[in-house]
């Protein structure tokens, strides 16, 4: 398979995940709410680092979609540097628990619902940025979230994603690991690309490519930060 190849972990997704239904998508997620938000944060350092640059990179003037937000951490802390927050998520059980947390705190920028990434979430040009962190590689249809999410930017819009290159991981964990997770039921449908396939796909949705970093502070970082621009 060429490097650039945008593929689901062989084997590994049932034939017919593509055009998979929101609530089929959502049932692992779903079950793993709970044991999501209780996990801390792997890499703690390179999430502070994300989110420093993400913060640089977002002003109180902007209105900003999330997709993929989880169970809210990320949007929680965000959210007040920007005007509004719309953080989603195709998982009702990580809404929930998102929009639990947002009740003990006051971020008034900040609203949660439950939305799939792969069907219209906003109307065309209704945000200055759309962040995904930790998402791209889980999707069903990367082109279709891509187009999507372009589509929800204004002119001079940004794309800020951090995600998982499962094609940079040892082969052993790509093709032996996961599938055995999958047939268990312990990891989600995935799917694999490098960082030059993710930021391939990007620029075919007629992005600017800003900047391609890697936050992480432990060994090997196999997630790639992307920011691209939407020309104006
Ligand atoms: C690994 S978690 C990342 C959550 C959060 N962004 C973070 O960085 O902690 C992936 C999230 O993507 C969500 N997700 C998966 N497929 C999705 C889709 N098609 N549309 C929207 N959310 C999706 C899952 O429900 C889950 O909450």
């Amino acid at each position: 398979m060429p490097s650039s190849a945008i593929a689901p972990v062989a084997g590994a997704a049932p034939p017919d995940h593509a055009g998979a239904s929101a609530a089929r998508k959502a049932r692992f997620w779903d079950r793993i709410a709970l044991k999501y938000a209780a996990d801390p944060i792997a890499d703690l350092a390179g999430y502070e680092f994300t989110l420093r640059q993400v913060e640089d990179l977002l002003t109180a003037d902007q209105d900003v979609l999330e997709i993929g937000c989880g169970t809210g951490t990320t949007a929680l802390r965000l959210a007040p540097f920007t005007r509004r927050l719309l953080a989603t998520d195709v998982s009702a059980g990580m809404i929930a628990i998102a929009r639990e947390k947002l009740a003990a705190q006051s971020v008034p920028q900040l609203s949660f619902a439950v939305a799939d990434a792969e069907e219209p979430v906003a109307q065309p040009g209704e945000f200055d940025a759309v962040l995904a962190f930790n998402l791209l590689h889980l999707v069903t249809d990367l082109d279709r979230t891509l187009q999507l999410a372009v589509q929800a930017l204004r002119p001079g819009g940004l794309l800020i994603s951090k995600t998982a290159c499962l094609t940079e991981l040892n082969p052993l964990i790509r093709y032996l690991a996961v599938p055995v997770m999958q047939a268990v039921g312990k990891a989600p449908h995935v799917l694999c690309f490098d960082a030059d396939a993710l930021q391939a796909a990007i620029a075919r949705q007629g992005m600017d490519i800003v900047s391609v970093e890697r936050h992480g502070t432990r060994g090997k970082d196999f997630r790639v930060f992307i920011v691209a621009r939407k020309p104006a």
